[in-house]
């Protein structure tokens, strides 16, 4: 059987894994890598739960073959929770008590993340778009939205972190 080397830098760490060829991000990440924070919803790149940032842009992993990720930057919830600079992002989340299930939550934070660091002012407006292929099918959005500002708000703007 064909296997596929891969090397690339994930939350901040070196990983060679080695998998199969047709292999997703979403799969070298939760099944070669043990991160299984990043979530498979839909599998079609609709739902936003699988949720990583490559080079620092929000991606669907289900989408991405792993192929193309060789000797790249991936951070998953995992290295999102262990990273100072998101800490008002994730107290903001359980303050507004954003996360229910939990099944949205690893995607939308990313999003979250993504839209914090990207110099957007980050406004209702801004934060709907910035969340909008994050499905969720718990909170109604509105303690999600709430939070992320609540976020900004605490980070001083648009690129406090
Ligand atoms: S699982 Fe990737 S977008 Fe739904
Ligand atoms: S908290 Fe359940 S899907 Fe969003």
């Amino acid at each position: 059987m064909n296997t596929l080397e891969l090397t690339l830098e994930v939350n901040g760490k070196q990983r060679t894994v080695t998998t199969w060829p047709a292999a997703r991000l979403l799969d070298v990440l939760r099944e070669d890598l043990g991160l299984t924070g990043t979530k498979e919803g839909c599998g079609e790149g609709e739902c936003g739960a699988c949720g990583v940032l490559l080079d620092g842009v929000l991606v669907n992993s289900c989408l991405v073959p792993a192929i193309q990720t060789q000797g790249r930057s991936v951070l998953t919830v995992e290295g999102l929770a262990a990273d100072p600079r998101y800490a008002a992002l994730l107290q903001a989340f359980r303050e507004q008590g954003a996360a229910q299930c939990g099944s949205c939550t690893p995607g939308m934070l990313l999003a979250a993340a993504e839209l914090l660091t990207s110099g957007v002012v980050p406004d209702e407006r801004a934060v709907r778009q910035a969340l909008a292929g994050n499905l969720c099918r718990c909170t109604g959005y509105t303690k999600i939205i709430a939070a992320v500002r609540a976020a900004a708000a605490s980070l001083g703007g648009a690129d406090g972190r």
